[in-house]
């Protein structure tokens, strides 16, 4: 096995080369990945032509595979085309066409172009995602990652002590809002319900290499001891300084490729494609945190 660093400025990504991740993998190999994800932040592995099962016996090596419960999607397990242990980040309805221009679905899943690190709406938010590209966009459908340990670095003192213990609110439906979809419209009261605010704080700490990381994503609404509008605009500007060149890696995507990345030290969008004539088909398994951040 082989890694190259994508960023060396920051020490962020890697391209890992002399694997088949389809085969068994030893504890040594495992230990080996998952201190490089601790380091680095993200993993590319290419000409990894995975089926379903093999992503998830990939995926389980490290940790357990968190759902697509009701908490995270408004597909009912009925209109999916994927089992419950996928996202299914793809634009393609239950018959693998693509969703209608104006099919709600498409609308929640358009939130996964803003700023976000995944489940950080959840009270234990998850750990690492893999990103399987079965069939990718020829043109456009790249997804770009921020490192936000360099994020945090580069903030002033005097910033890193106002930030230092704000606590943030995160549900799905604050980032919807931003695409100014009425959410209220769209799902029950019952519905609304699973994606009631989860308190996250907006500084964490790796524990295992006691790197500090700004913890943002486009789910925030609310800081405590803020107004809204305050909060929202100051959660833009550090969204903004995090999301500059500097810090930035954009995944231009091929056939099979798989990427690992590592939520608690990382933010990540998709960008636009044509979804209404290309199919991109790109299946996430999703490992889950071990712990809430903070008491709810
Ligand atoms: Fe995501």
């Amino acid at each position: 096995m082989k890694i190259e660093i994508i960023k060396k400025n920051i020490n962020f990504g890697g391209i890992v080369s002399d694997i088949n991740i389809t085969e068994d993998l030893n504890s040594d190999i495992i230990s080996n990945l998952d201190n490089k994800l601790n380091e680095l932040c993200l993993l590319v592995f290419k000409k990894q032509k995975l089926n379903d099962d093999q992503q998830i016996k990939f995926s389980e090596y490290f940790g357990k595979i968190e759902g697509a419960g009701n908490n995270t999607t408004i597909r009912s397990m009925k209109e999916r085309r994927l089992s419950d242990k996928f996202g299914d980040v793809s634009n393609l309805d239950v018959n693998n066409k693509p969703l209608k221009k104006s099919d709600n679905k498409r609308f929640f899943a358009l939130g996964n172009r803003l700023w976000h690190t995944d489940a950080s709406f959840k009270k234990i938010p998850a750990k690492y995602s893999l990103l399987s590209g079965r069939k990718v966009a020829k043109i456009g459908g790249e997804t770009q990652f921020v490192d936000m340990r360099a994020a945090y670095d580069a903030l002033s003192e005097e910033k890193k002590s106002i930030i230092k213990n704000l606590i943030s609110y995160h549900s799905l439906i604050y980032s919807r809002q931003k695409l100014a979809l009425d959410m209220k419209k769209m799902i029950s009261a019952e519905e609304i319900k699973n994606f009631s605010p989860v308190k996250q704080p907006l500084v964490r700490e790796n524990k295992i290499t006691k790197r500090k990381s700004l913890f943002l994503a486009s789910h925030i609404g609310k800081i405590e001891g803020m107004e809204k509008p305050d909060a929202i605009l100051f959660v833009n500007d550090l969204i903004e300084h995090s999301t500059q060149e500097n810090f930035l890696y954009t995944h231009h995507w091929d056939e099979d490729d798989l990427v690992i990345w590592d939520n608690r030290q990382s933010m990540h969008r998709g960008l636009y494609f044509n979804d209404q004539n290309e199919i991109r088909d790109v299946r996430r398994t999703t490992i889950s945190g071990t712990e809430m951040l903070i008491d709810q």
